[in-house]
């Protein structure tokens, strides 16, 4: 079984080094534009098995998409990450076009791979290539809110002074700093509610670092943060290949689900070996309903950009 990584950059190779520490595939693709920089990442990775302890064989190519084909899964990372200050949304121009061009070279010889797309900004990419590409819904999954669940848990545990894995709390909305939704009325410490363990203002505190978590890295890296991108991607393959059918919070196509339509954001989905098997469509409160439509009109906005 084969799993391809297009991108080699920072976010690229973070998954590429998850998805084969968790042996997810016997063979591992890592593609990149940039000559030997794929060959250099992939070969590097390699070098830790070792001490590792993983038998995924990671090979990398520039620009070889035949070297992909058939494969099960494709992560697309592929595009400029942020510079600090900037918005995902500022990345659209360029990166429609690389996200675009990257997915039709993927069908050609991965015709019915499931693909998900960590490029930003991540609902409208993600939107894009349900589009372009022509695939089943169901085949095309966006990575934002894996990894804005996982922040939402890291801020909660700061303030429970517990263990993330504890914690079970989802982002909902979209994938941007103001369209992210931490559903803290939802969120539980090992199911007790943590409305009851935080004032109102820590709840406050852990949903506003939450929404500018991507942006307080970018600001103090430099660049767009990789670790937990890299992680959140490879627990959602492991939920994919393995089918596991792991309830995760993924940018999905909605067709009426949360009052909404022909727009991709960010619910709870459960993942299996078709892709997003199904959605997870529970009440959401007024005050949270409002939020989720305003995302989604932001996001909407944010489609027109592309004719979408
Ligand atoms: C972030 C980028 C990957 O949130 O969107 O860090």
């Amino acid at each position: 079984m084969k799993i391809s990584v297009i991108g080699a950059g920072a976010v690229g190779a973070s998954c590429a080094d998850n998805i084969s520490r968790r042996e997810l595939s016997e063979e591992l693709i890592l593609l990149d534009i940039k000559e030997g920089f794929a060959e250099g990442k992939a070969i590097d990775m390699m070098q830790t098995a070792a001490y590792n302890g993983f038998d995924t064989k990671i090979k990398g190519v520039t620009n070889d998409y035949a070297a992909t084909a058939d494969s099960e899964v494709v992560v697309i990372t592929s595009g400029i990450p942020r510079k600090p200050g900037m918005t995902r949304e500022e990345l659209i121009g360029t990166n429609a076009g690389i996200v675009k061009s990257v997915t039709e070279n993927v069908l050609k010889y991965s015709p019915n791979t499931i693909i998900i797309v960590v490029a930003n900004p991540m609902d409208t990419m993600n939107y894009l290539t349900l589009k372009s590409s022509g695939l089943p819904k169901e085949k095309i999954i966006g990575m934002g809110g894996a990894l804005d669940s996982a922040r939402f848990k890291y801020y909660l545990s700061q303030e429970l002074n517990c263990s993330p894995a504890d914690l079970n709390s989802v982002v909902i909305g979209g994938h941007g700093d103001t369209t992210m939704i931490p559903l803290i009325h939802h969120a539980t410490w090992n199911s007790v509610p943590v409305t009851q363990l935080l004032s109102k203002e820590q709840q406050d505190k852990v949903v506003a670092a939450t929404m500018v978590g991507g942006a307080t890295l970018t600001k103090l890296i430099g660049t767009s943060a990789w670790f937990a991108p890299g992680a959140g991607t490879a627990f959602m393959v492991e939920s994919i290949v393995r089918d596991q059918k792991k309830l995760i919070s993924c940018g999905v196509a909605l067709d009426g689900e949360y009052g909404q339509k022909d727009i991709s954001l960010v619910v709870p989905v459960i993942l299996g070996k078709n892709g997003w098997e199904k959605i997870l469509d529970f009440k959401l409160s007024a005050d949270e309903q409002a939020q989720f439509n305003k995302s989604a009109d932001a996001v909407r906005t944010m489609n027109n950009v592309l004719d979408l």
